[in-house]
């Protein structure tokens, strides 16, 4: 989709996020990953906010969204959660920052919206220290088969409304890209992902890391 369509599709969508965050939906995920933060955080596609009330104390974020309508809500919500917050408004799949920037890389409910998802992941590593973590919570498409079949059929029609992919294999996408999952949690029949990363900065331009293994402690979990 072409981006200028897909930021006005995000603009006009700020308020029903900025009511999302207002209602907490997903707090409870929202809460686990996001108390993991620290140091010089990069916050990709930060939308109206939501991951600001679960920051702990003395992070420095740096949060980047394309939609200026959401980056307004995101600014509010900053202040309200006393967070120490810079703002930038770009597409993160052209933005670039200095190797090693940043001690925690966050990303919610974004990587159903990027042409090229591994791209970004690449990104991350290169943006994340050596040590760093990377913090996903991200849906994708169901490992069962009825639920995700039906992702597929809704998918065309759920992309031109809301600009979004509903079935996108976000299992895939972590093995063709460089991060090491240190911990995944799944719920929701597997649509939605959990994961605590680090960069493997080994694998950064490696054409292999398809082919590698996946080395996770890995739990699936069904619980709200
Ligand atoms: C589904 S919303 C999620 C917002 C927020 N992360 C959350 O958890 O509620 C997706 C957000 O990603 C932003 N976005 C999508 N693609 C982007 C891109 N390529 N560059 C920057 N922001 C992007 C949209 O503007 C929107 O704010």
């Amino acid at each position: 989709m072409d981006k200028e369509k897909l930021i006005r599709k995000f603009d006009n969508q700020s308020r029903v996020y900025e009511m999302r965050r207002k209602k907490q939906t997903e707090r409870i995920w929202r809460e686990k990953l996001i108390g993991s933060a620290k140091g010089k955080v990069l916050e990709v596609a930060v939308g109206a906010g939501a991951n600001f009330h679960f920051y702990p104390p003395n992070v420095d974020v740096t949060a980047v969204d394309f939609s200026d309508a959401m980056l307004s809500k995101a600014k509010e919500s900053a202040i309200a959660s006393n967070v120490q917050a810079t703002f930038i408004q770009s597409d993160i799949e052209s933005i670039s920052f200095p190797e090693n920037s940043f001690d925690t890389i966050v990303s919610t409910l974004s990587f159903c919206g990027y042409e090229h998802p591994v791209k970004v992941l690449e990104s991350f590593c290169r943006w994340c220290k050596p040590g760093g973590q990377i913090l996903l919570m991200e849906h994708g498409l169901s490992s069962n088969r009825l639920i995700g079949s039906s992702q597929k059929i809704i998918e065309p029609i759920f992309l031109r409304i809301v600009g979004c992919h509903l079935d996108r294999n976000m299992i895939t996408i972590f093995q063709q890209s460089p991060i090491h999952i240190d911990h995944m949690e799944r719920y929701k029949f597997n649509t939605v992902h959990l994961v605590w990363a680090s960069p493997n900065k080994g694998r950064l331009g490696s054409t292999a890391s398809a082919s590698i293994s996946f080395p996770w402690a890995f739990r699936d979990t069904e619980e709200e």
